[in-house]
C-alpha cells in the first residue's frame, strides 16, 4: 500500500513481505542505498564550494577520464555495502572487474549481486547541472556460500529484483521498483529524511519530448534520422520539444513524468551505442517497464539481451511505449 508522506523507511518495512523472497536482505540493501545517497548527495551538493572538481587523474574501465565525485561516490556505494555485509558481490562503471565479498566465508547467506554507475552523467558536475546514481539488484545464480562468479552478473535484465536511481537536481530523489511499480521520494535535506513524493509513478502512453544528442545526427542508423525527422515534422502533435540533459538519470525521469523518449543509439564513436547494458540501460528499462514505458535496443527488448561482457554497451531507446514503438517501426522499414 502507498501512502503519501510516508518516510522511505516506513515504505520499506511496509512492502518488505510484498518481495518474492523474504529473508529482509533486499531491505536492508535497500535502506544501505539510501544511506548511501544520503552521503553522495551531501557531496554532490557542496561540489561547488570546495575543490573537489576538475579530473581525479585516473581513467575509468571504459577509458574514460574520471572526476573526482566519480572516485568519491564509487568508494561510499561499495564501502556502504561492503561494510555491512549485505551482498555478496558489486559490479561498478568505475571497476574493471566485478568485486566478491566475503566469498570464502561458508557462512554469508548473502545472495544478492548488485550493479552500479555511482555517478551518471559526470561531465555535467562542474557546471552544476543534475547528475545521478543507477543501481541494479539480482540474485546470484551460483550457489550462497561460494565465490561468485562472473556468471551471476551477466544475467538477462528481466531476471533484475529490483532497480532504481537516484537524482541529484533541484531537489534530490531516490525512485526504485522491485517489481511492483515505481516510486519515487524526495529527500527532506533538513532533516536528512526520503518521503514517498511520487507513487505509482507510471509513462504517459505518448508524450511531445524526445531526448538525443542530435550532434551525432550524421553518423545515426538511417531510422533514427528518419524519426529525428518525424520529431520535426509539422503534423498532428508535432513538431516535438527537443530535451537533452546529458544525464540519462535525469532525462528518464523528466520524460517519465512529462511523456517522451530517449535515443541513444550506434554512433560512428560508439559503433554499439555508448551506455552500458548492466548498470545502465537495464535498470533503467526495469523502471520504465514497472512504469507502463518500454525500453528497446532498436530491434528488441533491452531487458532480453544475454549479456556476455560486463561492462557490454548496447543503443538504448526508452520512454513512452508509443514512441519506442514509433521508433522501432522507423529502424524495421529503413532496415528492409
Ligand atoms: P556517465 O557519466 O556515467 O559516463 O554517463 C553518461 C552517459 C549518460 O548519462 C548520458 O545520457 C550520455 O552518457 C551522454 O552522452 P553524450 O555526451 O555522448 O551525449
Ligand atoms: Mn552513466
Ligand atoms: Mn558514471
Amino acid at each position: 500500500m502507498t501512502q503519501k508522506n510516508q518516510t522511505l523507511g516506513e515504505f520499506i518495512i511496509e512492502n518488505q513481505s510484498s518481495f518474492k523472497y523474504t529473508s529482509g536482505e533486499l531491505s536492508r540493501l535497500i535502506n544501505s542505498i539510501r544511506l548511501a545517497a544520503k552521503v553522495v548527495n551531501y557531496e554532490v551538493n557542496k561540489a561547488g564550494l570546495v575543490d573537489i572538481l576538475g579530473a581525479a587523474g585516473d581513467t575509468n574501465a571504459q577509458g574514460e577520464n574520471q572526476q573526482k565525485l566519480d572516485v568519491y561516490a564509487n568508494e561510499k556505494f561499495i564501502q556502504m555495502l561492503t561494510n555491512r555485509n549485505i551482498v555478496c558481490g558489486i559490479a561498478s562503471e568505475e571497476e574493471d572487474d566485478f568485486i566478491a565479498i566475503n566469498s570464502y566465508d561458508k557462512n554469508n547467506q548473502n545472495k544478492y549481486v548488485v550493479l552500479i554507475d555511482p555517478l551518471d552523467g559526470s561531465s555535467n558536475i562542474d557546471v552544476n547541472v543534475s547528475v545521478g546514481t543507477i543501481f541494479s539488484i539480482y540474485r546470484r545464480v551460483t550457489p550462497v556460500g561460494t565465490p561468485v562468479v562472473l556468471e551471476d552478473f551477466l544475467q538477462k535484465g528481466k531476471e533484475q529484483v529490483a532497480a532504481g536511481y537516484i537524482i541529484y537536481g533541484t531537489s534530490t530523489m531516490l525512485v526504485y521498483t522491485t517489481g511492483h511499480g515505481v516510486n519515487g521520494f524526495t529527500l527532506n535535506p533538513a532533516i536528512g529524511t526520503f518521503y514517498l513524493s511520487h507513487p505509482n509513478m507510471t509513462f504517459p502512453k505518448s508524450g511531445k519530448i524526445y531526448s538525443v544528442n542530435e550532434g551525432n545526427y550524421i553518423h545515426f542508423p538511417q531510422g533514427i534520422k528518419d524519426y529525428i525527422k518525424y520529431c520535426q515534422q509539422e503534423e498532428d502533435d508535432r513538431p516535438y520539444t527537443s530535451r537533452y540533459i546529458g544525464s540519462l538519470v535525469s532525462d528518464f525521469h523528466r520524460n517519465m513524468i512529462k511523456g517522451g523518449i530517449y535515443l541513444y543509439p550506434q554512433s560512428a564513436s560508439y559503433p554499439s551505442g555508448k551506455l552500458r547494458l548492466l548498470y545502465e540501460c537495464n535498470p533503467m528499462a526495469f523502471l520504465a517497464e514497472q512504469a507502463n514505458g518500454k525500453a528497446s535496443d532498436g530491434f528488441q527488448r533491452i531487458m532480453e539481451v544475454q549479456p556476455t561482457r560486463l561492462h557490454q554497451r548496447s543503443p538504448f531507446i526508452c520512454g513512452s511505449p508509443m514512441m519506442v514503438d514509433d521508433v522501432e517501426a522507423f529502424l524495421c522499414v529503413a532496415n528492409k
